[in-house]
């Protein structure tokens, strides 16, 4: 009994490294997902939201959290297909995330719960969307907790 339970959390912790490990940018990014999808925030990697969401934040751009982000339409679909490619499929991590924001995703929002609130209104945080403000490898897509530093203001 005792080993079975020691053995279900050993996977359990493997399937959680995983995970971060599995949130890479994937190596054949087309350069319009940079020009386009880099300017005012990072090139989120493609794995944080699965294939409706990222189908969700395509085919509104227009419309883009308070800004126009459209791309004309070669664009918009060359990127589209790359997303939803290397979306996320781990039934765990891939529920269609509300407002399109991995931001408030169930898993985004347990992974950062010891997170307080004043910590993401620090002036050079601003907004949880702002991962590369903490993980200092997250355009690399690395968001393991031994590449984190909080800013202290
Ligand atoms: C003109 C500026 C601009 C461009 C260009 C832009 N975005 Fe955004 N995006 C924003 C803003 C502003 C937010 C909201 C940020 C916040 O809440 O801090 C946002 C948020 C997001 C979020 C949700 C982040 C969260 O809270 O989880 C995703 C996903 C996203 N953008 C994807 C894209 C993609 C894909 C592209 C390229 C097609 C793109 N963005 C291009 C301005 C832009
Ligand atoms: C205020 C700093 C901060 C910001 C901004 C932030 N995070 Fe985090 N993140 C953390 C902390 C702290 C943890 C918890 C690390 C731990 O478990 O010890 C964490 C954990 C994570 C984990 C789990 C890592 C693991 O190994 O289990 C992921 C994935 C993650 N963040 C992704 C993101 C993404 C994607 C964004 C942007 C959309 C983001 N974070 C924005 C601080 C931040």
């Amino acid at each position: 009994m005792k080993k079975s339970i020691f053995i279900a959390a050993s996977l359990l912790l493997v399937s959680s490294s995983t995970f971060a490990a599995k949130m890479a940018m994937p190596a054949d990014a087309p350069a319009s997902y940079e020009a386009e999808c880099a300017s005012c925030h990072m090139a989120y990697p493609p794995a944080l939201l699965n294939e409706q969401s990222w189908k969700n934040v395509m085919s509104g751009l227009s419309k883009h959290f308070g800004t126009d982000a459209s791309a004309d339409a070669k664009t918009q679909t060359e990127i589209t297909s790359w997303l939803v490619k290397n979306a996320a499929t781990r039934q765990k991590y891939s529920e269609t995330a509300p407002e399109n924001r991995i931001t408030k995703t169930s898993w985004f929002i347990r992974k950062h719960d010891e997170v307080r609130a004043d910590v993401w209104r620090r002036a050079s945080i601003k907004s949880p969307a702002n991962c590369g403000a903490c993980h200092i490898d997250a355009a690399k897509g690395i968001f393991s907790e031994n590449n984190i530093k909080i800013p202290a203001k």
